[in-house]
């Protein structure tokens, strides 16, 4: 069984301005020169996503950090699944539990995000993970695979989806998981996947989130079931970036 080819995703989240294009320019020069034996996405906020994707940078795919559910209507200062595809974009992060958090997504509406995602031809990444206190209570299991069952809609394909693992207590602390707690959370993610998908199951993409550096990603990209990486605050600046994508030069 060969793991699907991994990808490395870095989400922006509320960071960068018109000036912040060049760091994509960069990477995609970077990748040109080393090469990438993974595939690169950066996520933007919504503001850059025109300016990044006219770069035609193409060793660096553009997506979204968020959709809303409907695609088009009254909804003042949202943004549709179909706007994002118009602008050329092919992945669209759903769940962040940043967005769960601040905006009370709850995996009913994470569901109907991907769901809008995917009915655009858009992959949709879905992201889960426990809080802190989930975990103490040893609970992360149990939330995480919750949180899946709820939150992948029935226009979901192994070709459309991607789950990304970010326990909430690792996002910006500096603090992971030991690499044998990541195992254990990606075995569970995989084993709900092959209960839904059967053996395509196998080929969806589970990448780990949670203060991913340079430092730490030959570890957490060696785990079994890692499939890549959600990076956010070391995906602001291309050679930080660049040194978790060059993780898997070493990845067999
Ligand atoms: P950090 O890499 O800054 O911990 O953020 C992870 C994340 O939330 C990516 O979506």
């Amino acid at each position: 069984m060969t793991a699907p080819k991994a990808l490395v995703a870095g989400n922006w989240k509320m960071n960068g301005l018109k000036a912040s294009a060049s760091e994509i320019s960069k990477l995609n020069t970077l990748i040109l020169e080393k090469g990438a034996k993974c595939d690169v996405l950066i996520c933007p906020p919504y503001t850059m996503i025109n300016i990044l994707v006219s770069l035609k940078a193409i060793n660096v795919s553009i997506g979204a950090q968020d959709c809303h559910m409907n695609m088009s209507g009254a909804h003042t200062g949202d943004i549709s699944a179909e706007m994002i595809s118009d602008l050329g974009c092919d992945f669209i992060i759903v769940g962040h539990s940043e967005r769960r958090a601040d905006h009370g997504e709850t995996n009913e509406i994470v569901k109907a995000k991907a769901a809008a995602a995917q009915s655009v031809g858009a992959t949709a990444i879905i992201c889960v993970g426990e809080t802190i206190e989930e975990r103490k209570a040893g609970k992360a299991l149990e939330i995480v695979t919750a949180q899946i069952k709820a939150s992948i809609p029935e226009s979901a394909k192994v070709e459309n989806t991607i789950i990304a693992y970010e326990p909430v207590w690792a996002i910006g602390t500096g603090h992971t998981p030991t690499a044998g707690d990541v195992e254990e959370v990606h075995l569970a993610v995989r084993e709900v996947l092959r209960a839904r998908f059967g053996d395509g199951g196998n080929n969806i993409r589970i990448l780990y989130g949670g203060s991913v550096k340079a430092s730490n990603a030959l570890e957490l990209m060696s785990v079994k079931n890692v499939n890549g990486a959600l990076v956010g605050g070391a995906s602001l600046k291309a050679e930080d970036f660049y040194g978790i994508i060059s993780a898997y030069d070493k990845i067999g």
